[in-house]
Order: C-alpha cells, then sequence, then structure tokens
C-alpha cells in the first residue's frame, strides 16, 4: 500500500469512494470565519491545500475570493472543476494537481485556508508544512485553520491527531503568529469539541 505521502494512497481511496472525511458542505466554522471577518476582505487571493471536492473553495468563491486549490489527487479536482464552471466561478477558482510541499503561488497570496489537510500529512511533515505556509503569505497574511481532530485520532492515522501545543511551536519558528483563538468553534456535530479555530499572522 502506497504512503500517505504519495498521491497513489489518496487516489485509491477516492477511486474506491473511501472518503469518510468528505462532509459534503462547508464546516460550519468556515462560514463562521467568513461571517466574523477572519479572512482578508475580497477579492485577496487565498490558498487551499488538500482541498479535496473543495466544497470549501466554492463557497469562498462565492464571497469574491481568487482561490488556489491544491490537491495532489486528480479525481477531486476533476469534480471541483466540474462545480466550478457549473457555478460560474471558473474566472475564482485554479485547481492545481500538485504537492502542496512542492507549491507555490507565482505571488505571495493575502491568506490560507486549511482543514484536514494538515492531519492528513504524516507527523514529521509538519515542519514542512507550516513552512510552506509562511513561503505562500505575504507579509500580514493570515493563516485561518480549523484544526482537527484534537482527540479521538485512530493510533495509526490519517487522520494524525493534532496537537496544539506542538502546532503553535512550528507555526512561531516560521515567524506566523496566534492572532485569535476558538476553543469551541460550530462543528459538524460528529466533529464537535474536536476543533479549534485559529487565525496566524505572517510577520
Ligand atoms: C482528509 S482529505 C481532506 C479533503 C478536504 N480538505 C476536506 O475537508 O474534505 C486530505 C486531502 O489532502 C490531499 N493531500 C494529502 N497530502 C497532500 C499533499 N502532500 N499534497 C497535496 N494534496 C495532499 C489528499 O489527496 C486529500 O484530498
Amino acid at each position: 500500500m502506497a504512503s500517505v505521502s504519495e498521491p497513489a494512497y489518496w487516489r485509491q481511496r477516492y477511486q474506491e469512494g473511501q472518503t469518510g472525511w468528505d462532509l459534503g458542505r462547508v464546516p460550519p466554522a468556515l462560514s463562521y470565519a467568513v461571517e466574523k471577518s477572519l479572512f482578508p476582505p475580497p477579492p485577496a487571493s487565498l490558498v487551499v491545500p488538500g482541498c479535496g471536492f473543495g466544497h470549501d473553495v466554492l463557497f469562498l468563491a462565492k464571497q469574491g475570493y481568487q482561490v488556489w486549490a491544491i490537491d495532489f489527487a486528480s479525481e477531486p479536482l476533476n469534480f471541483l472543476a466540474i462545480q466550478a464552471e457549473k457555478h460560474g466561478l471558473k474566472n475564482r477558482i485554479r485547481t492545481i494537481q500538485a504537492d502542496i510541499f512542492k507549491f507555490f503561488p507565482p505571488a505571495e497570496v493575502e491568506g490560507v485556508w486549511e482543514y484536514t489537510c494538515y492531519c492528513a500529512i504524516e507527523p514529521q511533515r509538519r515542519a514542512a508544512y507550516w513552512q510552506q505556509v509562511a513561503r505562500w503569505l505575504n507579509p500580514g497574511g493570515l493563516f485561518v485553520g480549523l484544526l482537527f481532530p484534537l482527540s479521538g485520532a485512530p493510533s495509526e492515522g490519517p487522520p494524525f491527531l493534532v496537537v496544539r501545543e506542538e502546532a503553535i511551536l512550528l507555526a512561531q519558528q516560521v515567524g506566523l503568529s496566534l492572532v485569535m483563538e476558538e476553543p469551541n468553534p460550530p462543528s459538524h456535530p460528529a466533529r464537535a469539541g474536536r476543533e479549534i479555530l485559529w487565525v496566524l499572522r505572517q510577520t
């Protein structure tokens, strides 16, 4: 079996319909983050790493954002591209089939939206994940992330358990500082109490 660091692992999951992580809708905390204006204002450009089927990407594009939707599995990106066309959002969504560790937008972006990509990568790559986020963001740029799962992860991920203090430390080491933390954000019922909403600013 391929490792979670390889597209083959995820492509097989999509091909077999083993996509239990997919909520089929926008997570409540994302609507909340937009309502509370936690993101830079539209038409800012955002990176969404490991976007999967991209419900979040469509939602953000509908708010007026320019979105770089990144995933290394082609299956969900093909779905997202069709949805983008159907909703007249092709001009706001770039679907990029790439490894997030090798992706660089042509210019720095104003924001990043993270949901269930961080828990999908191997824990030993987490420092590299934060380094990428820091590289994508312009000075003052914002990382808005819903970190999951804070508990209840299987001993062998994915999803890999998120440890709050470790994540903060790694983010700080690359110049990202915590500006807002919501320990009990609105959640999907199956994930309530296991998510934390963060805004980090690039210095
Ligand atoms: C658990 S799924 C989450 C998908 C989506 N964020 C959601 O909430 O439904 C993780 C996604 O990240 C993608 N992924 C994992 N590692 C990646 C990497 N290194 N580069 C690009 N995509 C990656 C997988 O292909 C998969 O679509």
